[in-house]
């Protein structure tokens, strides 16, 4: 081989294994439901998820986790997409199961999806909060991600946290850590709460309904045979754990308290006909 192919070999080498890096889901996830309607596309780069009316469709990470960074972008049902819901979350296996949920409820064409978290600890959820997006999350792929660490969970779009829940253990709030989770997502139908409390039914006749998925990325500690190991499988981050420390900063806390002001729909702590009894301890610690 003349040097100049071996250049040629090495950069085509150096170029897939960075590919590689970047997340495929091919390697990442399993399809785990939808007979189809789930789909790997473009080499393993990019994913979509289906619903029509005989089926929505899911996926989750083939890795548990305990305790990760992920990152994923998603470019949600564009038009009609009311009574439909895309999840986007972390679970352990139930019962009693810790989840760190996005769920993205879909609207009629042109009115604002609503973004839905919640955080369950051993089993009991009811800390819902809602948000509006200040961008249509239609139009184009943004990223989602949920930061989960011994300290803390964050959950951010485009890098701006929109939700703190800290670890609140020493005011007795049962906090994620002693189960490993996957990521889990799936596409499909709620009308009956969904859009405008069930008001607004989904129009079928603009079935197939797709979201899309591309760039997964997890920092994490993986779990496998009861034990973790802590790796980034991101060549930009390779030799950087501090996510598992991670916390908000000063310019962090600001950008959330921006999103808190201008795009917060519901917050259960500030739900005081739902709790005649008092708020959730969790709700009097400042963040
Ligand atoms: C849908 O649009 C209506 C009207 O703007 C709004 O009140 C509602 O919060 C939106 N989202 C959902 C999921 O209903």
């Amino acid at each position: 081989m003349s040097n100049h192919s071996v250049k040629l070999l090495l950069l085509l080498l150096s170029s897939s294994m960075m590919a590689a890096f970047a997340g495929n889901f091919y390697q990442d996830v399993d399809i785990t439901w939808g007979d189809g309607r789930g789909k790997v596309l473009n080499n393993g780069k990019l994913l979509t998820l289906s619903l029509d009316k005989p089926s929505g469709s899911g996926f989750r990470s083939k890795n548990e986790y305990m305790f990760s960074k992920i990152d994923m972008q998603l470019k949600l049902v564009p038009g009609n997409s009311a009574g439909t819901v895309t999840t986007y979350y972390l679970s352990s296996t139930s019962p009693n199961q810790d989840e760190i949920d996005f769920e993205f409820l879909g609207n009629l064409s042109g009115d604002p999806y609503i973004v839905h978290t919640n955080v369950f600890t051993q089993g009991k959820g009811n800390r819902e909060q809602q948000f509006y997006l200040w961008f249509d999350p239609t139009k184009d792929f943004h990223t989602y991600s949920i930061l989960w660490n011994p300290q803390n969970i964050v959950f951010s779009v485009d890098g701006i946290p929109i939700r703190e829940f800290k670890n609140a253990e020493s005011s007795g709030v049962p906090f994620p850590k002693n189960k490993p989770m996957r990521v889990y997502s799936s596409l499909w139908n709620a009308d009956d709460w969904a859009t405008r409390g069930g008001r607004v039914k989904t129009d079928w006749s603009q079935a197939p309904f797709t979201a899309s998925y591309r760039n997964f990325n997890a920092n994490a500690c993986v779990w496998s045979s009861g034990k973790s190991s802590c790796a980034s499988n991101s060549s930009s981050s390779s030799s950087n754990a501090a996510w598992l420390s991670q916390e908000l900063d000063s310019t962090s806390q600001k950008r959330l308290r921006w999103v808190q002001k201008n795009y917060m729909i519901y917050n259960y702590c500030t739900d005081l006909k739902r709790f005649p009894q008092g708020l959730p301890p969790e709700c009097s610690i400042a963040s």
